[in-house]
Formats: structure tokens, C-alpha cells, sequence
């Protein structure tokens, strides 16, 4: 039997529907609309693409939207500037630097160089220290981390005491989502696998996996027989394996093969239409709880 399809397409509008909404309070209560910068370093044509993706959701939501698009020999010096500039700026409430960045800028010092409390992508040092230590403490959580974990709890995926094998282990995907799961509490309290190129048959890992998320980068790495009948498969892999001249838009695949796995999963994520809006829908959501708590804070500063 085919796999039901998880439409991360669908779960991101009925969550943009509700941030709509929560915005449309804030500007209605403070007077003031969250404020999103997007930082784009280059002309990274997959970066283009997210980041203008990122922009036009963040103006339909009705935030404050800076878009500051710099060329690839933009000094790291002027992009900390920048970010400076922004960690002061009242009116900003969650800044992005769109990854990766030139080669002649150093990703860890820029990272460093956000304020914690304004790092709505969750990549700074310290909210990812934050998320380990979790509950309470969590700020921020990495956002496509954050849409895998809405997208299994809104499709009634049962996490509590589930298999979950993670393939890959950057710090954007595999490490956050790992811990996440993992954690004690509702959607969470999984038992977590993270694999990665150094592991051994990472096929007889997959195939016992209740929850199979898959963030390698590699197109098609996964066949049918790597899934368990009936798990549940979420490809976050966007790999671009050519380009359509009529349409003008690059081919996406990703880490999974898509039609064979449907045979077997029960539940399987498309790509493009499945982590990627949801990972935009997490980055916005993020920014109106930044929001909140910084107006908030601001109009109880301007009353004392
Ligand atoms: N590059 C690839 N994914 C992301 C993301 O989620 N945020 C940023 N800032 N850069 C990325």
C-alpha cells in the first residue's frame, strides 16, 4: 500500500495562518510588528532561492522585513558591522545570515556575533547549549529541527519510547533534531540513533528505525529495503540533480527514492513540499516569540 504523504506544505500555512494572527495582536497591542533582517552574503543561487522564500513569507505575515544582500567579497569585518548594528537596533527582533557564507569569512565568528536572544535561526553556541539542557532553558530551537518535530506531532506520529534513526550529524539538522527527540516530555522521548559517514551497515540502523529521518545531503541515499514496513520517513535532503530550462527552475531530489520508498513506508515526506516549508514556518515563529518578549520587555522599560 502507497504511504500516506506528509504535507509539509499544508501544516506550514495552518501555522502561518496562526502567526498571522498573532502578529496582527502584537501590532494591535504594542503598536509595532515583529522585525525580521535577512542577511544574505553572495549569489549562492539555492541561498537566493531560501532567502527570498524566507523574505516574501516574512511580508505576507506583515512583519517589519529588512533584506540586506551584500556581494561574496563583503569583508567578515563589514558583515559584523552589520550584525552589530542589528543586535542594536530596537525595531529587529530576529536576524539570519543565511549559510553557507564565502570562504573568507569565518561562519563560527559570525555565528558568535548574534545576539542569543535575537538568533532566531537557533545556531548560536549558546541556545544550542540551552536546547541540551531543554526544557525551560530553550530560547530557540533550530528551525528545521523544530519543523520535523511539528510536522511528526501534527501527523500523529507516537515519538514515546519510538526508534528514531537520524542519518547525518551537522549542527543545522542531525545533532539538534537528535537531541530534541530524545528529551524527556510530549512529542520527544524517543530512543535516538545518530548516524553518520563513520557508521558501520548504516542500512541494518535504518531498518529498524519506527522514525527514519534522513539529512546526508546525498540523492537517493536511501533505497526501500532500508525502511521498515510502515515507518515513518522525513527526507530533509534538497539536492539539486539538474536544471528545467522550460520552467527555469532547478530539479530537487532528495536523500530518499521517493516512489520506491512509498511502497514500503507508512508515512514518507516529499521534496520539495515537505521539511522546507515547514523550516520557514519554525523561522517565523520564532521571530514573533522573540518579538513578544522584546516588546514586551520595551513597554515595561518605557512604564518604569
Ligand atoms: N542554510 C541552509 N539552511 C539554513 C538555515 O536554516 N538557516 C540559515 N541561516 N542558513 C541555512
Amino acid at each position: 500500500m502507497a504511504a500516506t504523504i506528509i504535507d509539509g506544505l499544508a501544516l506550514s500555512r495552518e501555522i502561518l495562518d496562526e502567526l498571522r494572527a498573532e502578529t496582527a495582536q502584537l501590532k494591535q497591542q504594542y503598536g509595532k510588528a515583529p522585525g525580521l533582517v535577512t542577511i544574505l552574503v553572495g549569489d549562492n543561487p539555492a541561498s537566493l532561492s531560501y532567502v527570498s522564500r524566507k523574505v516574501k513569507t516574512a511580508l505576507e505575515l506583515g512583519f517589519h522585513e529588512v533584506q540586506i544582500n551584500r556581494p561574496a567579497d563583503t569583508s567578515e569585518e563589514e558583515l559584523l558591522q552589520i550584525i552589530a548594528d542589528c543586535n542594536a537596533d530596537p525595531d529587529i527582533h530576529g536576524i539570519l545570515v543565511q549559510l553557507p557564507l564565502p570562504r573568507h569569512i569565518s561562519e563560527k565568528r559570525v555565528l558568535l556575533a548574534i545576539d542569543p536572544d535575537k538568533d532566531v535561526d537557533g545556531f548560536h553556541p549558546m541556545n544550542l547549549g540551552r536546547l541540551l539542557v531543554g526544557g525551560e532553558s530553550i530560547t530557540f530551537l533550530p528551525c528545521t529541527p523544530a519543523g520535523i518535530q511539528e510536522m511528526l506531532v501534527r501527523s500523529g506520529v507516537e515519538l514515546d519510547g519510538a526508534d528514531v534513526v537520524v542519518v547525518g550529524r551537522s549542527n543545522i539538522v542531525g545533532k539538534p533534531v537528535a537531541v530534541m527527540l530524545g528529551q524527556k516530555g510530549p512529542g520527544a522521548n524517543a530512543t535516538v540513533t545518530l548516524t553518520h559517514t563513520g557508521t558501520r551497515d548504516l542500512a541494518s540502523h535504518c531498518r529498524r528505525a519506527d522514525v527514519l529521518i534522513v539529512a546526508a545531503g546525498v540523492a537517493g541515499l536511501v533505497s526501500p529495503d532500508w525502511i521498515k514496513p510502515g515507518a515513518t520517513v522525513i527526507d530533509v535532503g534538497v539536492n539539486r540533480i539538474g536544471f528545467n530550462e522550460a520552467t527555469g527552475k532547478a530539479i530537487l531530489s532528495g536523500d530518499v527514492d521517493f516512489a520506491a520508498a512509498s511502497q514500503v513506508a507508512g508515512r514518507i515526506t516529499p521534496v520539495p513540499g515537505g521539511v522546507g516549508p515547514m523550516t520557514i514556518a519554525m523561522l517565523m515563529r520564532n521571530t514573533v516569540r522573540s518579538a513578544r518578549k522584546h516588546l514586551a520587555e520595551q513597554a515595561s522599560g518605557d512604564r518604569g
